[in-house]
Parts: C-alpha cells; structure tokens; sequence
C-alpha cells in the first residue's frame, strides 16, 4: 500500500477543479489549488466561497465548519507550490498538449512518491502519462459534474500504473465518501462510453425525424425515469464537448452507433454549443441559463379540445383493466369489451377505440373455463375499421404494427400504435406510434386523453421499440457487450451508471428487471426489424447466454 495522502494539489479551478478542490477540503484534507494568473486564482476562490455559502444556507455545513473548510485550502498562481503534496489531480481544459506540459513541468516539482491524477473525461491516460518521467505514479481520477454531489469516482488505471498507487487512490475514494471503479485505459471509460452510444442513438432519431425534440426528452425522463432527456442533458455537458468526447470513442470502437453526427456537428459550427452560449439543441432566455426560452422548434399548445367522451377497450387483461379504471376516473364513459371474438357494435359511437387483449393468450382457453376469448387482431381491426365512424381513433396497445392494422382497418388516418410503460419518479408516458398519414385530429385527441389520464404523450414514427425501449434495449445490449468484452464487471457497471450518471439503476439490475428474454426479443427485433437492418444492435451473445441458461447478471449464480 503506498502512503497515506493528507496533502493534494488540484491544477485548474474551473468548473471541474473547484468542485474537487471543495471535496477534498471537506472531508479533511490540505488542499492547493492551482490557477495561470491571479484574476483566475481570485475567481476560483469566488466559486469555493459561494459553493461553501450555499451548503450553509441548506444546512450541509454551519458556518463554523465552513471557515475550517476554507482554511484549509490555499489558492495559488505558483505549481512550485505543490513541492510538499502527495496527490496532484490536474483539471485543466481537455487539450492533450495541456496535459502534457502540467505534467512535464510537475515533473521538476513534486516528490518522487507522489501520485499524478488527471481528471481527464476522454483523453488516453496513457497518453498523459507518457508526457512525465514517471508514468507508474499516473492514474485518471474522474469525478462528475457536479464534483461535490455524485458520488462516483471512475479512477483508470494504465499498463504502467503501480498497483500500489491504485490502491491509494481507491482509498482515498473511498475516504472522501464516494465510489470507487477501478478500470483499465478506454477511450470513454465505462459512464461516457455508455452514456454517448445512448446519447448518440436519441440525437439520431431527432435527426431522423423519428420523434420531436420535446418529446425525445420527455420520453427518456419520465417514461424512462432518467435524471433529464438526452438533449437536455446534452445542452448542459456542451455540445462542443459532446462532439469532442463522441469523436475520441468513434475513433475507438469504430461503431455505427458512435458515428458522429452531421446535425452536431452542423450546430457547433454555428455556435449554438447549448447553455452555455444561451442556444443548442433548446433556447435559453440568455448564455449560462438553464430557463428555457420559447424558440421556431416549440410546439404549438394542443389545439382545441377534441370532442370525444366515450371510449372503448376491447381485452381482459389486466392491461385493459387497468385503461378502463384510468379512462372512468378521467370522466370518460367506458364500453369495456372483454370478449374480442363477440358484437363489436357497441363500438359504433365512441371516439377511441384501444385494444388491449392479452398477447400470446390461447384463444382455446375459453372453452376451459378460462379468461374470455381472443380475437385475431387483424380481423379485430378489419371489423373495427367498419363498426366505428370515419374520425373515430383506433389503437393497439400491443406490440404490433400500428402500419400494417393501418392497413387492415381501412382508416389509415386514424390508427395509431401506443405503448403504456410503466410509471417512474417523474411520471408516466404513454407513446404512440404513428404512421406517415396519421391525421392531425387523431394526434390531438390522443394528447388530450392521454394527459386526461395523468400520463405523458410521446409521439414517433410506429417503429421497432418506439422511442423509450428502442433507446434503452440498444444501451443495455451495449453494457452487455462491455461486460463480455471484460472491460469492467456487472457490479462494477451498474455502480458507474447508477452513481455517476444518477440513473435509478444500472444496467445490469435494469435488464434483470425486465427479463433478459424480453430484452432480447426487443434486441433482435431492432436489428432486423422495422427500423431496417441494423447488424450492429444485434444482441450481444452474452446476453443469449444469460437467456438460454437462465442466469441472471445480478446477484447469485449471473455475477460477473
Ligand atoms: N465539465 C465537466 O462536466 C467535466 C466532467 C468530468 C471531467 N471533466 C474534465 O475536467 C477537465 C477540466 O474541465 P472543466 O470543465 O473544469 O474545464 P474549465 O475550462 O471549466 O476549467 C479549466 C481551468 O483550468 C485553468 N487552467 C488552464 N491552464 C492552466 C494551467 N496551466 N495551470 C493552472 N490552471 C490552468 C483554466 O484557467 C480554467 O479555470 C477536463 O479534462 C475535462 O474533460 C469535465
């Protein structure tokens, strides 16, 4: 084990340094910042001041605390002040000749024994390493944004590192109260890695057209229950560096599902690199703000109220049983249909139609005594399209083809797909799928029941997944193959993801959540399925493993 670290040094008080500089304060230890001049120093102290005021206005720390916080740190323009320190942690900007010249110089600086960290989000530690004379003392120590609140510390470690300074800085982690992963040297580390497939994948379909810029965020933050949407997310990292850290991990993996994107790079180039400069994939009401500003892209409010009471749900499950209490506790009135295969007339004078019958269900059950029968949903639509009037909206909200009951139904303008996913923290959405002559009043009268309901709309092209699970399957077949590629292990993974990008579970807990079988399903599906063939979201043959042998990845006989 190497020796104890009391004293450390931070090399750059931006937004990064400061935060790292205050975390290490706080929990006790003897901290030198680093600035180039002394306006910048004055700075830094002004962001630690203010930070330390704030956690004593919300009761994190009395005032008496914080004077011992700030007296323990020093802010200083002069690296040879760093002689004494036992760890440096360097947060100056994402250039590698930077890099290279604050290592060089600490080179001549520190003791032979102290470790060199970089807080570095894409740059190969090797490579940084490789700017000093002692590449062994070399780890990336990389916190989150904001450093003094997520608890995840990815520290990477590279061929040349001694285990001994892994160790120590594992510990330290550990001391200052957060997580540890420790992993070897790949562009992304585990959290970016992950989180730009994904990022990349949702800022595809915007592009594509799949799904408004609105609803994309909707959809991966209240119906998946991320802590924001993509394009949110994506306007606060900055889109300068999110086109920055996608190109080092495409330069990497070579995957179509890190190609860089041309809107991207089309929006940078015209300045617009998100909050920061008040517009990126949103507006904001001036540069630095996160209060949004009313742009040519904000969609029109609803429209008028659609006329429409009366709803019927054709099924028995307890997916229809649950439509039916939600749409009664709405006002609407409810013809509930539980047996498909019976009259359908009842139907004629409702203005929704939502098949919700039990998929895969025997229809011989009835003669048994079980549930009531089902009907094939093609003939259901085919009679639907002739017992319902023109207008009246007709939906699924099973796993088919909204396209093809488009077709079937005879009324292509007013058949739509949905899907209820099940409710999260932030709410719940309902998504509807439509096709290219989906007409404007089924959309409208689909938001307002839907928001009638307490849920949120989302509306995409009827594709494999819609938006939530085509986004959220691709991702998780993504960490499987970072498991089977034995880069980090499933509890490791599931750590970075959960207390790093304050997801409410990691990948790995998700996939046994949802059943591994259905995530295949959904997986094979996408990479051959409606959205066209697509070889590289097939499933990761670990995760037909799992599926075949029925492990599952977390906990007992599935942990990695
Ligand atoms: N911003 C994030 O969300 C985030 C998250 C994780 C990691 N990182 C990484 O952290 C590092 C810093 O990023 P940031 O966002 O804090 O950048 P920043 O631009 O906010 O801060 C960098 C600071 O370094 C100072 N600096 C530049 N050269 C210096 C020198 N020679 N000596 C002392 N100080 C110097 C600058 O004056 C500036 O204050 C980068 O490697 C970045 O990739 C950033």
């Amino acid at each position: 084990m190497d020796r104890a670290i009391s004293r450390v040094g931070v090399i750059g008080l931006g937004t990064m340094g400061a935060g790292i500089v205050e975390v290490f304060a706080r929990s006790g230890l003897e901290v030198i910042g680093v600035e180039s001049n002394e306006e910048l120093a004055e700075r830094g102290r002004g962001i630690l001041q203010a930070s330390t005021d704030r956690a004593v206005s919300r009761g994190k720390l009395d005032e008496a605390g914080q004077q011992q916080v700030l007296d323990r740190i020093t802010v200083t323009t002069r690296l040879d002040d760093l002689a004494r320190v036992d760890l440096v942690v360097e947060a100056v900007p994402e250039v590698m000749e930077l890099k290279h010249e604050v290592f060089g110089a600490l080179d001549g600086i520190v003791g032979e024994d102290t470790i060199l960290a970089s807080n570095t989000s894409s740059l190969s530690i090797t490579q940084i390493a490789a700017g000093t004379a002692r590449p062994e003392r070399v780890v990336g120590m990389h916190f989150f944004n904001p450093a003094p609140i997520l608890k995840l510390v990815e520290v990477i470690t590279t061929l040349r590192t001694d285990p001994g300074v892994a160790g120590a800085v594992r510990g330290l982690v550990q001391d200052l109260g957060k997580r540890p992963v420790v992993i070897g040297d790949r562009a992304g580390f585990v959290a970016n890695y992950l989180l730009f497939g994904y990022l990349n994948s949702a800022m595809r379909m915007l592009e594509h057209g799949h799904v408004g810029r609105e609803d994309l965020d909707t959809a991966m933050r209240v119906g998946a229950g991320l802590p924001m949407g993509p394009l949110t997310l994506m306007d606060l990292i900055g889109l300068d560096v999110c086109d920055h850290i996608g190109d080092v991990i495409f330069g990497h993996s070579r995957s179509p599902l890190h190609t860089p994107s041309a809107m991207l790079q089309q929006t940078v180039t015209a300045g617009r690199l998100g909050r920061k400069t008040g517009r990126g994939f949103y507006s904001y009401e001036r540069p630095g703000s996160g209060t949004l500003a009313e742009d040519e892209l904000t969609p029109a409010p609803v429209g008028d109220p659609v006329p429409l009471d009366a709803v019927g749900v054709v099924g028995a499950g307890p997916l229809a049983e649950e439509l039916v209490t939600r749409f009664e506790d709405a006002g609407y009135a409810v013809t509930h249909l539980t047996d498909a295969a019976g009259d359908l007339s009842a139907l004629g004078s409702v203005g929704l139609v939502v098949e919700a019958q039990e998929e895969g269900e025997d229809p011989r059950a009835e003669e048994s005594g079980g549930p009531a029968s089902v009907r094939d949903v093609d003939d259901l639509f085919a009679e639907l399209g002739e017992v319902t009037s023109v207008g009246t909206v007709l939906a699924t909200a099973n796993t088919y083809s909204g396209v093809a009951l488009a077709a079937i139904s005879g009324r292509p303008e007013d058949t739509v797909v949905l899907r209820v996913h099940a409710p999260t923290a932030h709410g719940q959405v309902i998504e509807v799928g439509r096709t290219r002559v989906t007409s404007q009043h089924t959309l409208t009268a689909l938001r307002q029941v839907i928001g009638r309901i307490g849920a949120e709309a989302v509306v995409c092209k009827d594709r494999t997944g819609l938006v939530i699970d085509a986004l959220l399957v691709t991702y998780l077949n993504d960490a499987v193959r970072m498991l089977d590629e034995s880069y980090a292990g499933v509890a490791d993974i599931d750590t970075t993801i959960k207390y790093g990008l304050g997801y409410p579970m990691g990948p790995f807990a998700m996939i046994d959540h949802i059943g591994a079988d259905e995530v295949l399903a959904i997986a094979e599906e996408l990479s051959s399925g409606t959205s066209g063939c697509q070889p590289h979201l097939a499933p990761s043959p670990l995760l037909i493993e799992h599926v075949l042998l029925d492990l599952p990845f977390t906990g007992g006989a599935g942990r990695a």
